[in-house]
């Protein structure tokens, strides 16, 4: 049955077409405050239609806009993509828009584009997309909020990122007609998602045994503004399969594995932190640093899926992103948010100097895993009221987004979150929740920032505030 929650069917005299994925918005390659756009996507079977698309700030002022119609073979599948790039719109502004099946309207939605003002609203969290209770409750909850954007940290979808997953196990909770704690919400529809890729999205990146594998690259369109760097995802398999993926896809692969953007006074910094990547790549490196150096923005933030700073017993060797921390530093990051571990951990502000082999970089994975031994200078005086000015980053891991909780055992026993030895953990983490899937709110004003964890039924789990 859950494959047909979400999917609308629309009968034509002539031909039967089925709506696979309603449009949804998407931020599109727009990533300063100098440029705002939206696109609009949306899936048919392989019955291809006569859409069309319009757009404006109110419905009596509707404009055209090209619709791009792709096909994807994949494997024995054929289907039908539609993307419509809305250009030039103005920041701050409402917009309406319609897509259009001959003479019927499929979709009319609202959207608000990105703001130029100094405050945000966002919500994020990671490891949903799995097709649970949990899930349809958390989309819920984030829709209450009202988010002005929702971002994820990675595993997106379950279990290896192909198309046939997220029509079962992500656009029926995220992309719905209607709003429920027991179905999700019409969230894509009018709210852009910015996405981290996590290990799973990358799960069928053998394109001859998944011929619909890599599809975040088909769903998502995103800012185009990081670097290809020399280690990145690499789509293998079939040859022929290969290079259609690559031009349906075009630039979007693989350099949508790392961009930035900014909303509002924030930026921030989407990574690909994948086993694949350099993390002692100096081109990584120096793009880290340029992107948040040329940035205006009064809060930095950067957002990936595997997390250095872990206390949970889960992952807890997977630390090669660790080695990053004195980049972030030097670079004036305030947070940084990761998923991968299936529950919500938020550590003191910190700074961490990693042991360096005889090169002078970051030692990783000495004991033959992802280990980054160093030494940690913990702020234990911030408690995010009264002490709100942290001295360090702090790292939040919000990946109880729908996925099976990790180390429920744990949740709020500081006492069990201990790891040895004193080079590899100190006791960094203020709290660890994993009685209860969860999600992150932050809002910010001018100088002043809140982050605040909301559990299944919209109870407050922890809030802090940070100021400048
Ligand atoms: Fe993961």
């Amino acid at each position: 049955m859950r494959l047909l929650i979400g999917i609308l069917l629309f009968h034509l005299s002539s031909s039967a077409q089925q709506i696979l994925v309603s449009p949804y918005i998407q931020p599109g390659n727009a990533s300063t405050l100098d440029y705002e756009e939206k696109v609009v996507i949306w899936q048919t079977d392989n019955v291809a239609g006569q859409f069309s698309v319009e757009y404006g700030k109110s419905p009596n002022q509707y404009i055209s806009a090209e619709v791009q119609t792709t096909h994807l073979h994949l494997g024995g599948r054929h289907l039908i993509l539609y993307r419509s790039v809305l250009p030039k719109l103005e920041f701050d502004q409402s917009y309406y828009y319609r897509v259009t099946l001959m003479t019927k309207p499929i979709m009319e939605a609202k959207f608000e584009t990105r703001s130029r003002k100094p405050s945000s609203r966002f919500v994020i969290f990671g490891d949903c997309g799995v097709g649970s209770p949990a899930e349809a409750e958390i989309a819920y909850q984030a829709y209450l909020k009202k988010p002005e954007f929702i971002l994820i940290t990675g595993d997106n979808v379950y279990s290896r990122g192909q198309v046939s997953e997220y029509l079962q196990n992500y656009f029926p909770y995220y992309n719905r007609e209607d709003a429920g704690p027991d179905k999700g919400a019409p969230l894509m529809r009018s709210i852009p998602f910015y996405l981290s890729i996590g290990n799973h999205d990358v799960g069928a990146a053998d394109l001859g045994r998944f011929p619909d594998g890599l599809a975040y690259y088909y769903y998502f369109d995103l800012p185009l503004n990081g670097p290809v760097f020399k280690n990145t995802v690499v789509a293998t398999g079939r040859a022929d399969r290969v290079d259609t993926f690559r031009q349906v896809i075009g630039s979007r692969f693989p350099g949508m594995a790392n961009f930035s953007f900014d909303h509002g006074n924030v930026h921030i910094t989407c990574l690909d932190s994948n086993p694949h990547i350099n993390v002692n790549d100096p081109e990584l490196i120096s793009w880290i640093e340029n992107d948040m150096k040329n940035s205006k923005a009064t809060w930095k933030i950067v957002a990936f899926h595997h997390p250095g700073f872990n206390s949970s017993n889960a992952h807890y060797e997977g630390q090669w992103m660790r080695a990053l921390a004195p980049v972030f530093e030097r670079s004036g990051v305030d947070l940084v948010l990761n998923g991968h571990v299936h529950n919500y951990q938020r550590s003191y502000p910190l700074h961490f100097e990693p042991k360096k082999d005889s090169t002078g970089k970051p030692l990783i994975g000495a004991n033959g895993r992802g280990r980054v031994d160093g030494v940690f200078k913990i702020d234990k005086k911030f408690d995010g009221s009264k002490k709100n000015e942290p001295d360090g980053i702090i790292y939040i891991v919000t990946g109880a987004g729908g996925a099976r909780l990790y180390d429920t055992a744990l949740s709020e026993k500081p006492e069990r979150w201990v790891h040895t030895p004193a080079e590899n953990w100190m006791p960094f983490t203020v709290k660890l929740i994993s009685r209860t899937h969860s999600f992150s709110m932050i809002e910010t004003k001018n100088d002043r920032l809140i982050l605040r964890q909301f559990d299944t039924k919209g109870n407050e789990l922890d809030k802090i505030e940070l100021e400048k």
